[in-house]
């Protein structure tokens, strides 16, 4: 392992350091704790991924590894979706899912410079920036040809990483790639230059852990940028399942609706409003700004229009009911 990311990582149980075993595995510092370190990646998950087990993955991780020697990485996501991901899906949720891993790559970049924009952020920090929830490492690449310095990616699901491996090789960008849970970060205190986590927020099991655990490992004066879908959107549906106006069901509710329309489970997915936003960052980072999404991509739809004809008049409370949420921290 580089001694640059053994330098940063911790037992995300004690906070001890870690030492390197036989290249297979990490131990703290006390022997309580030992984490392997699969296909070059640490893994120091302590819960499944939504989707898979942890079993399942360490099982696709491996024929993604195989498969990655002869194939690029458009024909590698094509042959994951379609021959290796282990549970059965309608063809055509298969195909969208190739279709938005494509779209990805092409929309990263730009998605960092909107955010960079909206949060007035012009440079990034020349120490660590840690890309949180990076998938399939898109908007690590985005980050390294935007200049970061050192690009550490962290996802809770060892495929994604696998993918990522495979994405920044063939783009020829490096960035250190960690499987981890969000809610017990493995890095030690105080570390972190900058934290990019978008489109992750809503996704996570403990959003308060998220955050906090965010605001440990970034140094005083760090930044975190992030984005939040918002649950009471007006202008645009549930961005996950399409569907108008989900967010206004009782939580309880989403997961068998979601089931009657037909779109399978609604979970690993939970968005947050606007007011339950504002709560949690006051707790975890008191210092923060939160800004709306001014480039709605529904501004096309009927509601959109209104949206957008009105907002100088009304512009408080288009907060309350905008799609998206940009938020960015100081510690
Ligand atoms: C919608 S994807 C966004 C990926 C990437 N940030 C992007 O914008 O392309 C959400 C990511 O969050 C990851 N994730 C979900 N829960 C997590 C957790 N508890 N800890 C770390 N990553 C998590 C998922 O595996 C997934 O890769």
């Amino acid at each position: 392992m580089h001694q640059k990311l053994l330098s940063l990582l911790r037992c995300p149980q004690t906070g001890e350091t870690l030492t390197e075993v036989d290249g297979r595995s990490l131990v703290n510092q006390s022997g309580t704790h030992r984490y392997p370190v699969l296909h070059g990646i640490p893994d120091f998950r302590h819960f499944d991924p939504p989707y898979m087990t942890r079993q399942e993955e360490s099982d696709a991780a491996d024929r993604i590894a195989e498969a990655s020697r002869d194939m690029d990485y458009d024909a590698l996501i094509e042959f994951f979706e379609r021959k290796i991901f282990p549970h059965p899906r309608p063809a055509a949720k298969i195909d969208a899912s190739i279709e938005h891993r494509r779209s990805l790559a092409i929309r990263s970049p730009s998605r960092l410079e909107s955010l960079l924009d909206i949060t007035a952020r012009q440079a990034l920090p020349k120490g660590v920036t840690l890309d949180l929830g990076c998938g399939s490492g898109e908007a690590c690449a985005a980050l390294k040809q935007r200049g970061a310095a050192m690009t550490v990616g962290l996802d809770i699901s060892l495929v994604e990483l696998m993918l990522a491996k495979k994405l920044l090789a063939e783009k020829g960008e490096e960035a250190y790639l960690v499987a981890g849970c969000a809610e017990a970060l493995p890095f030690a205190s105080e570390s972190l230059d900058f934290i990019y986590s978008p489109d992750v927020i809503e996704h996570v099991s403990d959003q308060s852990a998220y955050l906090s655990e965010a605001q440990r490992a970034l140094k005083p004066g760090g930044n975190l940028l992030l984005n939040s879908p918002n649950r009471f959107s007006i202008v645009s549906p549930e961005p996950h399942i399409g569907v108008w106006f989900f967010g206004f069901l009782p939580r309880a509710a989403m997961d068998p609706v979601c089931k009657l329309l037909g779109k399978g489970g609604y979970i690993g997915k939970r968005l947050i409003s606007l007011n339950e936003l504002r709560a949690i960052l006051d707790r975890t980072f008191p210092k923060h700004r939160i800004e709306y999404r001014r480039s709605n991509p529904q501004s096309h739809s009927l509601p959109g229009k209104v949206f957008f004809a009105t907002r100088a008049v009304a512009e408080p409370a288009f907060s309350y009911v905008c799609d998206q949420h940009i938020i960015i921290t100081t510690k």
